[in-house]
């Protein structure tokens, strides 16, 4: 196991100066998150810094305290929760002796190690090699330097860090193109899926809240061999039947993380769309992380940035499902389920130990069909047409078949009600019966 330590500098105009959240909740986080790359934290600190330094980030004392404590915990890597530069990442790769990794290089481990799909992967390796050819384009004149030095070449050619740099970008032009196929072959596969007239549920969250953990609980009971088009959805997709008989999507999504540097958000743009389209939104809390409320505030910052509001006019409601509860004490687990209990829109539970997910099929079920209205049907048994219309569009909840005739007790959506009235209404006998 490779010993890490965590690093945050706390400087006046950082995020931590600027956040409500401090400096121990930021170290938290961010050992938190390097905990997510498989490696050992054995040391923990808060550097405050007044100025930034252009060399090593921290003042020459701090810098010698630092490597001091390092070489005494045996620490191989060092992870500075900020943005460094490359030369002060180098120098203080030199200075503390170990590898040295920046928040940017941490979050692209992470990402790195978590993504799921073929799509997540490449960019993952897009932005990676993004960041490190930036590296490179800005340490230019100092490697130049030192490689003058040796002599080798002298004169007009190309110098190796011109090599790195041009094997990098055939690298980064393959990749797009590669990038480009993967999303053409997504493209279709949501066009297959727009076809079928199924809502969408996004889960989204903070990046270890349990959200694949509660999408596998859910839907792997539940298989549907002989659904082809299912079998070709992207594999966060999944096909997922609630109690009623309705039938929904649901989809897994990217954790999130706060401070997501730029490029990354650009980055994931792509798999976050998803999210955008979906009918509902269930965002997963670890209601049992000390930062929770923060994690909570990043998620919405991040939705926001999507053009996703919480609240207000937003078109799609976003849910709350507080996960881990098994974690807490009984009073603070009564306390939340008091709380949750008095809203339509949170729910606890446990998706490793299953509780509380009837609750949440329920919750889901409930707002999928707000509004929608409740009608009965009759129409020619003949008229297969119809019939299988609304089969597909709508909630059957009742059926009883005479000689000649099916009457059918349907929940719409009211668009589609429309639509229906629009296709078959001459053939049916439409009547309205109560609005949930
Ligand atoms: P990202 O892939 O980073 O977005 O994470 P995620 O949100 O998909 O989280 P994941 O499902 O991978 O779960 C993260 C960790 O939390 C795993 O170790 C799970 O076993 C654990 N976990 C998930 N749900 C629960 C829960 O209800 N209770 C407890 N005790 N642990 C849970």
């Amino acid at each position: 196991m490779t010993f890490a330590c965590v690093i945050h500098p706390s400087l006046r105009d950082g995020p931590s100066a600027q956040d409500p959240r401090n400096a121990e909740a930021r170290l938290a986080e961010a050992v938190g998150l390097t905990e997510a790359i498989d490696v050992k934290v054995v040391l923990e600190t808060v550097v405050r810094v007044d100025r930034r330094r252009p060399a090593t980030l921290f003042g020459s004392g701090q810098v010698e305290q630092l490597a001091s404590e390092i070489e005494r915990a045996q620490v191989e890597v060092a992870v500075v929760d900020a943005q460094l530069s490359p030369v002060q990442q180098r120098n203080l790769e030199r200075a503390l002796k170990c590898k040295v990794i920046d928040r940017t290089g941490l979050i692209l481990e992470i990402f790195g190690e978590r993504a799921r799909t073929k799509e997540g992967q490449l960019q993952v390796e897009l932005a990676h090699l993004s960041y490190q050819r930036s590296r490179l384009v800005r340490s230019w004149t100092h490697l130049e330097r030192q490689r003058g030095g040796f002599g080798f070449l002298g004169g007009p050619g190309e110098s190796q860090l011109e090599i790195d740099r041009r094997l990098i970008t055939d690298r980064i032009t393959r990749l797009k193109r590669e990038l480009d196929q993967v999303k053409r072959t997504r493209e279709l596969h949501r066009s297959a899926r727009r076809r079928v007239p199924f809502p969408v549920v996004a889960l989204v969250g903070y990046t270890n809240a349990g959200k694949s953990t509660l999408f596998n609980h859910l839907t792997q009971a539940q298989v549907f061999a002989r659904d082809l088009l299912f079998a070709t959805l992207d594999p966060t997709m999944r096909r997922l039947e609630l109690p009623s008989g309705l039938t929904v999507i649901l989809s897994d999504t990217v954790g999130f993380i706060s401070d997501l540097p730029t490029d990354l958000v650009a980055a994931f743009r792509a798999t976050l769309e998803e999210v955008l389209e979906a009918d509902l939104i269930l965002h997963v809390r670890d209601i049992a992380h000390p930062d929770s409320e923060s994690q909570r505030l990043s998620v919405l910052e991040v939705l926001s940035d999507l053009g996703v509001e919480a609240e207000g006019e937003g078109r799609q409601p976003v849910l709350e499902v507080l996960n881990k509860i098994d974690l807490l004490d009984s009073e603070s687990r009564e306390v939340l389920a008091a709380q949750a209990e008095r809203r339509d829109d949170q729910v606890c539970v446990s998706a490793v130990e299953g509780m509380g997910l009837e609750a949440l099929l329920a919750m889901v079920e409930r707002r999928l069909q707000a509004g929608h209205r409740s009608v009965a049907c009759s129409l020619d048994l003949a008229n297969g047409e119809a019939i299988a219309w609304l089969y597909r569009h709508g909630q059957v909840t009742g059926r009883r078949d005479d000689e000649d005739q099916a009457h059918l007790t349907v929940s719409l959506d009211p668009a589609d009600l429309e639509r229906f009235r629009r296709r078959y209404g001459e053939a049916a006998r439409i009547r309205g019966l109560r609005t949930r």
